[in-house]
């Protein structure tokens, strides 16, 4: 990837790709396809430990947090190109996708609707493709395809009473179509209560949040150009292929990984921080008696996790940073197909 070095220094691409540069806070959100949603459901609480808050049954999805923000992980059935229809008649960019399980998207989270607007409107001047945008009542978004066709949603927050819409009490449609184009005050920064954090006890694991995930391409240096040019996310290491990147707020959210060091492009998992060690180390050795397989766990100097695989085969890390200034950002290549949760 040393040609990207180039690239980036001498503002030079091979690909003329709009500048946008949206520079998120961070990794909001994953938003997957699944095979089956009940087993999902069921993994993604009673398992991984995120709450359920909000279910829409009118296009077989659930969210689950646990109040970091209004939802970690999106669970989407796999509905063969069904159409998912939403409030007033709007058709979710979801409809046109979907046909295994694996990712629908990556949400990045703005500093606000108005940087989010501004953005977009720049953006579309310089040729940028907004494939969807959406109002989520909770935020609103715009849906951009990178070079291999992943799908990446830059939203903000449009209420900071998120809980009053993402509850379990509603079952109403969310979804409706996003006028970003005539917006006469668009919002500023909005914080929802950073107090009101949940723990699902009786589950295996207790995250905090969602924080990073890793995707395997087939194109690195392709996808790099997206990343930094229009994502606006900063390359904070990289070696042999691997690269990993951030955001704004946290030390990195992606990691990216040639599609030929593990079996497909896609999403290979992603990773959820817990609040304590201690409390990692309890979930690891209740799993067996809980009958969850833990596929492997890392003790190393920068940090402690443990990976389970979701019921459509997604790794899901757990994890505890040690040292801050241990922080590790790429892994170590190696035969054990976890070498890439070494990070
Ligand atoms: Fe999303």
């Amino acid at each position: 990837m040393a040609a990207i070095e180039g690239k980036a220094m001498d503002g030079l691409s091979t690909r003329d790709g709009p500048k946008v540069d949206f520079k998120p806070r961070r990794l909001g959100h994953v938003n997957l396809y699944v095979g089956d949603l009940n087993s999902s459901t069921d993994f993604y609480t009673n398992v991984a430990g995120i709450e359920l808050v909000r279910r829409e049954p009118g296009i077989d999805a659930v969210f689950v947090s646990n109040g970091n923000t209004h939802h970690d992980v999106a669970l989407m059935q796999c509905k063969g190109g069904a159409v998912r229809t939403g409030r007033g008649g709007y058709v979710q960019a979801s409809s046109f996708r979907g046909e295994v399980s694996g990712l629908n998207h990556l949400a990045w989270e703005m500093h606000s609707e108005a940087v989010l607007v501004d953005k977009l409107k720049t953006g579309t001047a310089n040729g940028l493709e907004i494939k969807f945008s959406a109002d989520h009542l909770i935020s609103h978004s715009a849906y951009i395809e990178d070079p291999e066709g992943n799908y990446h949603e830059f939203y903000a927050d449009a209420t900071e009473d998120w809980r009053a819409i993402f509850n379990p009490e509603r079952e109403d449609l969310v979804t409706a179509d996003w006028d970003w184009q005539n917006i006469e005050a668009p919002l500023g920064p909005l914080r929802p209560d950073p107090e009101d954090k949940r723990r699902v006890e009786a589950a295996l694991f207790h995250p905090r949040c969602v924080t990073r995930a890793v995707l395997a391409v087939e194109d690195p240096e392709l996808t790099d150009v997206f990343l930094t040019e229009v994502a606006g996310l900063t390359r904070v290491d990289e070696a042999d292929g691997v690269a990993a990147y951030c955001a704004e707020v946290t030390a990195y959210d992606l990691l990216i990984v040639p599609a030929d060091t593990v079996a497909r492009p896609g999403l290979v998992g992603f990773s959820l921080m817990v609040e304590d060690e201690f409390d990692l180390k309890r979930s690891i050795s209740r799993a067996e008696k809980m009958e969850v397989d833990v596929a492997s766990v890392i003790d190393a100097s920068h940090k402690k996790s443990a990976v389970v695989y979701d019921p459509d085969g997604l790794a899901v890390e757990f994890y505890h940073p040690k040292e801050a200034d241990g922080l590790r950002y790429l892994p170590e290549p190696g035969g054990d197909p976890f070498w890439i949760f070494d990070y």
